[in-house]
C-alpha cells in the first residue's frame, strides 16, 4: 500500500505540473438526464494558468459540464481529461486537485465565517496547514475581522458569497471551478470579487474555469471564453479576437450572433 501511494504521488506531481498546457479537456463529449440531452458532442480545452469563462443560456449546460470537471457527473460518452489525468478513471486523484464551488454553495449557518473557512481548509488541506489556508482565505474573502467573526446565518447573500468563494481558491488547487460567482451580487461585490479571481490567477498562475450570466464581467475578467447553447459550444477564443470575428461590439453581441448562426 505505502508503495503504491507513492507512486502514486511520483505521477501527481508529473501529470499537472506547469508543463501542461491545458487544465483540462473535453472531447466530444455527451451527456443524458433520461431522455434529456444535457451536453451534445462537447469539446473544450481550459488552458492552463488562465482564466476561462463559459457562457450561455438557462438550461444550456454550464454546470453539467462543471460537475464533470468537479467528477460529480459521470459523462456518456466522450474523453474527459482534467490536469492530465483521465475521467472518471482518476477521479480520486482529480479531486484532490480541484477545488469546486457549487452554483448553490451554502455555508454552515452555524459556524462563523472563520470557523467554515477552517472547516474546509480542515478537510481539504490537512490539519497541519489548515489554519495558514483559512488565513488565506479569510484575506481573500475580503471580510473585516469583526465580520469574519460572526456567525454565517447573519450574513448578507455578498458576504456568504465572498466566503463561499474564498474557501474554494484559499486551496489553491491547480484548476478551481467556480459555477455563477457573482449571481445576485451588486456591482461593488461583483467587481471585487472579479479583481480577486484575476489576482489570483495572476499570483499562483493556476487555472479557474467559471461561469456567469453578466458577459461584460466575463469579457472583464477571461482571458478565453466560450460560448455554450444546447449543450454544444457554438464559438470560443478571446474576447477581443471573437468581437472581430462577429464584428461586434461586445460579447453580448458576439452570442446574439453566433446564436443566429446557429440556428440560420
Ligand atoms: N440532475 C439532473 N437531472 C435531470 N436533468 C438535469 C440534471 N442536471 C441538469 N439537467 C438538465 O440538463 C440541462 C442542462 O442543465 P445545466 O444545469 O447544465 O444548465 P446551465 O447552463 O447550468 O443553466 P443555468 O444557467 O440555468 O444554470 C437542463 O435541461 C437541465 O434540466
Ligand atoms: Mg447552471
Amino acid at each position: 500500500m505505502m508503495e503504491g501511494e507513492g507512486i502514486l504521488h511520483e505521477t501527481d506531481s508529473s501529470l499537472g505540473g506547469k508543463g501542461l498546457r491545458y487544465a483540462a479537456i473535453l472531447r466530444e463529449v455527451s451527456k443524458s438526464f433520461k431522455n434529456m440531452k444535457a451536453l451534445r458532442n462537447l469539446t473544450l480545452k481550459v488552458p492552463q494558468g488562465k482564466v476561462f469563462g463559459l457562457i450561455g443560456p438557462n438550461g444550456a449546460g454550464k454546470t453539467t459540464t462543471l460537475r464533470i470537471l468537479a467528477t460529480l457527473v459521470r459523462h456518456d460518452s466522450g474523453y474527459v481529461e482534467v490536469l492530465g489525468m483521465e475521467l472518471p478513471k482518476m477521479r480520486v486523484e482529480v479531486r484532490k486537485r480541484i477545488a469546486y464551488l457549487p452554483e448553490d454553495a451554502g455555508l454552515y449557518g452555524r459556524l462563523t465565517g472563520w470557523e467554515n473557512l477552517l472547516y474546509y481548509a480542515m478537510i481539504y488541506a490537512g490539519k497541519r496547514r489548515a489554519e495558514e489556508v483559512a488565513m488565506k482565505g479569510a484575506e481573500i474573502s475580503g471580510l473585516s475581522e469583526e465580520d469574519l467573526n460572526r456567525k454565517a446565518h447573519e450574513y448578507s447573500k455578498g458576504m456568504s458569497r465572498r466566503v463561499a468563494i474564498a474557501r474554494a481558491l484559499m486551496l489553491e488547487a491547480d484548476l478551481t471551478i467556480l459555477d455563477e460567482p457573482t449571481s445576485g451580487l451588486d456591482v461593488v461585490s461583483s467587481y471585487s470579487i472579479r479583481e480577486t479571481i484575476k489576482d489570483y490567477v495572476k499570483r499562483t498562475g493556476k487555472a479557474v474555469i467559471f461561469t456567469s450570466h453578466n458577459l461584460l464581467e466575463v469579457e472583464e475578467v477571461c482571458d478565453e471564453v466560450a460560448l455554450i447553447h444546447q449543450g454544444r459550444i457554438l464559438d470560443s477564443g478571446s474576447a477581443s479576437s471573437l468581437k472581430s470575428n462577429y464584428r461586434a461590439r461586445n460579447l453580448e453581441e458576439v452570442f446574439i450572433k453566433a446564436l443566429g448562426l446557429a440556428e440560420a
